[in-house]
């Protein structure tokens, strides 16, 4: 029986519409394999919408993705937009209105490819970070006082609530006993100086807990966690975070997985629509060259797919991806990959249909 989706596509700044394009490539060859119908509805969202009409998040749009099953990102960021007004206004806006409260990020170093870790290989590096993904310092709490005055103040808090924390917690135990491996859940927090927001975080963790008795827990500050993704990354499962935390780990996460290239998210609500992408941003040096791997954003169209429980779909990419980059390309960085952002997308599509 066919089955069909609608798909919400936001190419988005810089290289977004170059990776999307291929991960579609992906997405349309991989479709009918599994009689799959994918229904793509394109939005023009952006730094050059913002430029060319002044708006990052029209009135509407976020009713209108709601009613998608998935929505696929490119990127968001363009250097002629101040910082900030297309990352909170757009992409952050995006995250909290849809409350997608997970950050979902898989490091896995797949065969074949360089890891700048010395010694260190695929069975060392595979784990998943959950950050939540709509409290803490991303949560805009605060403000300034006498602003440009020799006297000013800036004031910019953590907001933990215990809802919020402890819907990523439980998300984190449950992502953990599904992957079923070593069923280790790290909780990553400061407990040594965040006396308030990392209490929470501990005593929430502990207490969820205790509902899992199949997995096995374990601490570990921020900064140390820091150091063991690069010395023992093999000692991680499954870690859970908070925003700020996470959104600094997954980048080291990113790397020892073999760098911007292949790294992809998704910004889960596990009740409504969730939204993948490359986690690389809009690379603006590289825009419109073809030279950009579109691996991250074909990896962010396996994570779609395994989302909406398509997982025969799912597997058919990630085994197209493990292909490519132990068969074909040199490098996963762009312009070293001895094939362009097209032919990377046309080979996979090929290995997936
Ligand atoms: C990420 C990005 C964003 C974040 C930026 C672009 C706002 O770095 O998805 O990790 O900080 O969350
Ligand atoms: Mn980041």
């Amino acid at each position: 029986m066919s089955k069909s989706y609608q798909i919400a596509v936001i190419p988005g700044d810089g290289t977004g519409p170059e990776v999307i394009r291929e991960a579609l490539k992906v997405l349309h060859a991989v479709a009918p394999t599994e009689s799959l119908h994918m229904e793509c509805v394109h939005f023009d969202l952006g730094g050059e919408r913002y430029l060319r009409t002044g708006e990052v998040l029209p009135p509407g749009t976020v009713e209108e993705l709601t009613a998608f099953d998935a929505i696929l990102l490119g990127a968001i960021g363009h250097p002629g937009v101040k910082p900030g007004i297309l990352e909170k206004g757009l992409l952050l806006e995006l995250r909290f209105q849809l409350d997608q409260y997970i950050n979902l990020r898989p490091v896995i170093l797949y065969p074949g490819v360089d890891t700048p870790l010395k010694d260190k290989g695929p069975d060392d590096v595979n784990f998943v970070i959950v950050r939540e993904n709509t409290e803490g310092l991303y949560a805009g709490a605060g403000g300034f006082l006498r602003k440009g005055t020799p006297f000013e103040v800036a004031v910019q808090e953590s907001v933990n609530t215990r809802m919020g924390v402890e819907r990523c917690v439980r998300y984190a135990f449950d992502c953990c006993r599904r992957r079923n491996q070593k069923k280790k859940l790290t909780l990553c927090g400061k407990t040594n100086v965040l006396t308030y927001a990392s209490d929470l975080w501990q005593r929430t963790f502990d207490e969820v807990a205790a509902e899992y008795p199949g997995i096995g827990t374990d601490y570990a500050n921020v900064d140390a966690i820091c150091m063991w993704m690069v010395k023992n990354p093999e000692w991680f499962d499954t870690i859970v975070t908070d925003n700020m935390f996470g959104d600094i780990i997954t980048d080291l996460g990113a790397m020892i997985q073999g760098g911007m290239g292949i790294a992809a998210g998704g910004n889960i609500n596990p009740a409504g629509v969730s939204m993948f992408e490359p986690i690389g941003g809009s690379a603006p040096k590289y825009t419109g060259k073809n030279i950009i791997n579109p691996l991250a954003a074909i990896a962010a169209v396996q994570m779609m797919l395994d989302h909406m429980e398509e997982y025969d779909a799912a597997k058919r990419v990630e085994d197209g991806i493990r292909k490519v980059v132990a068969q074909d390309i040199k490098s996963l960085s762009a312009g070293a990959m001895g094939y362009s952002t097209s032919e990377v997308g046309d080979l996979v599509a090929k290995y997936v249909s």
